[in-house]
């Protein structure tokens, strides 16, 4: 008899792992703050991680897989071929030419729409159900060229978008007012990075708005200077590119929130990238950040958040120019 019947005596087999399979394509410094954030939380039950680079992806595959004693049984493989995506509920791409320094997002749009065209197809052909949350920059063009080369439904595509200029956000707000980060809260909206939209006016510290207490904050007459976070938030991704050459950990964490919200069907709140036409006015189809309910069906709805007119004009600005980013584009 082989040593494992001598050890145990089957009764009913354990049923293959359930429906939390995800796949991480792309394993740079951002798809590998991905994957450890979403194994360490215990998230996903079976994680994929799929790379061009095969030396690349054993390596990253076998560091995980020795550290699986340590969480919540789970499955970590990876794979260069897309066939082992089969079924993934969540379809996590972060692969492409990352930002370097002084680099713009948009400015890698041409180089990455063609590495999703081959990526996005093969990935649909073997999970056709699955939901895509898009990562890689320009992340809401790229959220908008997913859905084209998908043929998804809109709520199946998402952009990972400015839920995490949101949770600098809230950082940078919770730093100013020395409390925890979890109890302050402010949407930033739009378009990820450089031209993103700050809604001061219902940034709250526990439900109790700033705006409530004193009506200059963010504005020009405010002589403490608020908008000076959102400052801040635009410059983060440069500032840490230029002291440790790129970003990881807070869009890990924040991919890990939004992985988490779909595969447990939470229905909470995220700043995340999804189709706007039509919303707040907006008549381009584009995708950009506005505050949306996720869960197991991606987007199941967008929160009409009550914009004041300059923030409505920032926001059709914004709309605009992703969608001239768009035109100059070959689908
Ligand atoms: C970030 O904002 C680079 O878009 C990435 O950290």
């Amino acid at each position: 008899k082989p040593l494992r019947e001598k050890l145990m005596h089957d009764f009913e087999l354990p049923s293959p792992l359930s429906g939390g399979k995800v796949t991480i394509v792309g394993l740079g410094h951002v798809g590998m703050a991905c994957a450890i954030s979403i194994l360490s939380q215990n998230i996903a039950s079976e994680l994929v991680l799929v790379d061009r680079n095969p030396d690349k992806l054993r390596g990253e595959t076998l560091d995980l897989q020795h550290g699986l004693a340590f969480v919540r049984n789970a499955q970590v493989y990876g794979d260069t071929q897309y066939s082992a995506t089969a079924g993934s509920k969540l379809c996590i791409v972060t692969a492409g030419v990352p930002q370097g320094p002084g680099d713009s997002r948009t400015s890698l749009a041409p180089k990455n729409l063609e590495i999703f065209k081959e990526i996005i197809p093969r990935l649909v052909k073997y999970s056709p159900e699955t939901i895509l949350l898009i990562v890689t920059n320009p992340v809401d063009t790229l959220a908008y060229a997913a859905w084209k080369l998908s043929g998804f439904p809109a709520n199946r595509v998402i952009g990972s978008g400015t839920n995490l200029d949101s949770s600098r956000f809230r950082f940078l707000l919770s730093q100013r007012l020395k409390v925890v980060p979890s109890i302050c809260h402010g949407w930033i909206i739009g378009e990820h990075g450089d031209s993103s939209i700050p809604i001061w006016s219902d940034a709250s510290l526990a439900g109790v708005r700033l705006r409530d207490v004193d009506s200059r904050v963010g504005t020009k007459k405010d002589v403490e200077n608020w908008s000076q976070l959102h400052q801040e938030v635009v410059g983060s991704a440069q500032e840490i590119i230029k002291l440790k050459g790129y970003t990881s950990w807070g869009i890990g964490l924040s991919v890990a929130a939004l992985t988490r919200a779909i595969l447990e069907n939470s229905q909470s709140s995220y700043a995340v990238s999804t189709l706007v036409q039509g919303i707040h006015d907006i008549s381009e189809d584009v995708f950009l950040s506005v505050p949306c309910i996720l869960g197991d069906t991606g987007v199941s709805r967008i929160i009409l958040q009550t914009l004041n007119s300059a923030e409505l004009a920032d926001l059709h600005n914004c709309a605009k120019s992703l969608y001239e980013i768009q035109k100059s584009l070959h689908f």
